[in-house]
């Protein structure tokens, strides 16, 4: 839950801006973000959003836009889990379509290489360095092998063999494209600083790339990732942002007023 959380805010803020255009479901007039690129099958976190939003609205009703909430339950998220915890700007409003274009050009893929990634974070405002801190998310949660089957058949020279070998019993070379393995085999419910999973984490540490000594650095001075990774959050939830009398506050998330 925590994991499906932080990564919803992430796919919010490079999809158009944190604009909660990734909960609107699919309608006659809008195209939903939730089964493009991506997402499909794979990004969780709505319902905890929907029951925060009513019990909110109950309150204080079209005062807090979804966004905003996607953005605290990131943040309490983290925190609960024992990774650092910052201060959200709040005023994020909704937008009134969706963007499922966008989520497939846009949103980083499993297979890129560190320059694709870098230029990926760059065109959202976001630098080298906060690349390899909010590449540390995934510390937390699950990747489906269909997310990492290349890397543990062919990618023999970067990758532990017996690591390799586990990931391998799990997701077999054909079918089970579903079945999920924990980022982090060790401690998978906990924020920490630890290895990586997917080809796109490899590509951050790979023998002399621009990124290398980031990674290094982070895997040694585990308060310096905390404090990197919150910053780079709050800058990512700055990314694009509705406000004055652009969009409107949603009355429930996964639909327009
Ligand atoms: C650097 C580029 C990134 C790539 C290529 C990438 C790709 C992926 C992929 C392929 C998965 C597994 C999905 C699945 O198999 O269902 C995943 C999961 C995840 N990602 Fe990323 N990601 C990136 C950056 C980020 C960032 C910036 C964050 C948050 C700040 C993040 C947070 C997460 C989390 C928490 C999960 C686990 C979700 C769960 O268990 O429900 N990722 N990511």
């Amino acid at each position: 839950m925590a994991a499906g959380l932080i990564r919803l805010h992430f796919h919010d803020c490079f999809v158009h801006g944190c604009d909660a255009s990734i909960l609107l479901d699919q309608t006659p007039t809008i195209r939903t973000e939730k089964t493009a690129g991506g997402n499909n099958m794979s990004i969780t976190g709505f319902e905890a959003i929907d029951a925060a939003k009513a019990r909110v609205e109950k309150i204080c009703p079209g005062v807090v836009s979804c966004a905003d909430i996607v953005a605290v339950a990131a943040r309490d998220a983290s925190a609960y889990v024992g990774g650092p915890t910052w201060n959200v700007k709040l005023g994020r409003r909704d937008s009134t379509s969706a963007y499922p274009d966008v989520a497939v050009t846009d949103l980083p893929s499993h297979n890129d290489d560190v320059e694709t990634l870098i230029k990926r974070f760059k065109g959202k405002g976001l630098n080298v360095r906060e690349m390899v801190a909010l590449s540390g998310a995934h510390t937390l949660g699950d990747a489906q092998c269909s997310s990492f089957r290349d890397r543990i058949y062919s990618d023999g020279a970067n990758i532990d063999g017996a690591y390799a070998g586990v990931l391998r019993r799990r997701c077999p070379l054909v079918g089970g494209d579903n079945v999920t393995a924990p980022f982090d085999p060790v401690t998978p419910d906990h924020f920490d600083n630890k290895r990586g999973l997917l080809a796109s984490d490899q590509v951050l540490y790979s023998g002399g790339g621009v990124t290398d000594g980031i990674v290094r650095e982070y895997g040694k001075l585990a308060g310096r990732f905390r404090d990197d990774f919150a910053a780079a959050m709050v800058k990512m939830g700055e990314i694009q942002p509705l406000t004055g009398s652009a969009g409107q506050i949603r009355r429930i998330c996964g639909a327009v007023n």
